[in-house]
């Protein structure tokens, strides 16, 4: 598979997940914009990658350092016809128990960030006539997840407007797609579930309820996002796709 990817833009490139995608999108022969909150972890992982990367540290949530970052990154890297969205995070919360500031901050970095990346990004693509843009959701969006409410929620509208901009930008060549993980043994997740202080409680009890009887690893999620983003996935667009052992089979 050639995948479409001569320049990409990872958010949460520093995490498990995201490092998993740039890794993936590297042995394509892709340049990556490793962009994360956390700027000692991109350049972590973009020294892994080897030369011709870029690790930016940056808040999706942040409007204008997204747009300045794009400008760098175009800059310094070329057009960038590839865009992966996976920066993400929540706490474990019963809904009557969140706060405004707790919503706004889920709302932020899950949603707006999306809407900032493909707002800076988008425009260039339609000029060029060619894009990749991929979108990490969560199943908690298509299936509902407790103690995840307003994540689930921001999650869903990250779906919802990946379909709408789809439907906009198929004329111009540029494909808009989803991916769900189920439940991902990463530090986010793991992080949740102690903080709720039932850990391998938890983890053993989403175990059971997998068909597949094991979390996904980071490097079951990557291949699915690289699949969106490369040619042969150019009459595919608007679509969300489960990897989740079975777990969810909507
Ligand atoms: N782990 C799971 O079970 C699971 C399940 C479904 C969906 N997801 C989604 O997958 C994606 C990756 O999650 P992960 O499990 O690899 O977690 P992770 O915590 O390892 O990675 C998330 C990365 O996003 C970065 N990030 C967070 N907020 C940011 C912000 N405001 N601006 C820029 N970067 C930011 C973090 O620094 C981190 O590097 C997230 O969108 C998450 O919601 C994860």
């Amino acid at each position: 598979m050639t995948a479409n990817t001569s320049v990409a833009f990872v958010t949460g490139g520093a995490g498990a997940i995201g490092a998993a995608v740039c890794r993936a999108l590297a042995d394509t022969g892709a340049q990556i914009a490793v962009v994360d909150l956390d700027q000692q972890a991109a350049d972590t992982v973009t020294a892994e990658l080897g030369s011709g990367h870029l690790g930016i540290a940056l808040d999706v949530a942040d409007t204008d350092a997204v747009r300045a970052a794009v400008e760098r990154v175009e800059a310094e890297l070329g057009p960038i016809d590839t865009l992966i969205n996976v920066a993400g995070w929540d706490r474990f919360v019963p809904f009557v128990d969140t706060t405004p500031d707790f919503w706004d901050r889920v709302i932020d970095v899950n949603y707006r960030g999306t809407l900032n990346t493909v707002h800076a990004i988008l425009p260039g693509m339609i000029e060029r006539e060619r894009g990749r843009i991929v979108s990490v959701a969560s199943d908690a969006a298509r299936v509902g997840s407790s103690l995840e409410s307003i994540y689930a929620g921001a999650k869903g509208a990250v779906i919802s407007f990946s379909k709408s901009v789809a439907r906009e930008v198929a004329k111009h060549g540029i494909s808009v797609n989803v991916v769900c993980p189920g439940p991902t043994d990463t530090p986010l997740i793991r992080g949740m579930a102690d903080e709720l202080g039932s850990g391998d409680r938890f983890v053993d009890a989403l175990t059971r309820a997998i068909p597949m009887r094991r979390l996904a690893e980071p490097e079951d999620i990557a291949p699915a996002i690289v699949f969106f983003a490369s040619d042969g996935a150019a009459f595919i667009t608007g679509q969300t796709l489960s990897v989740s052992g079975g777990l969810t089979m909507t």
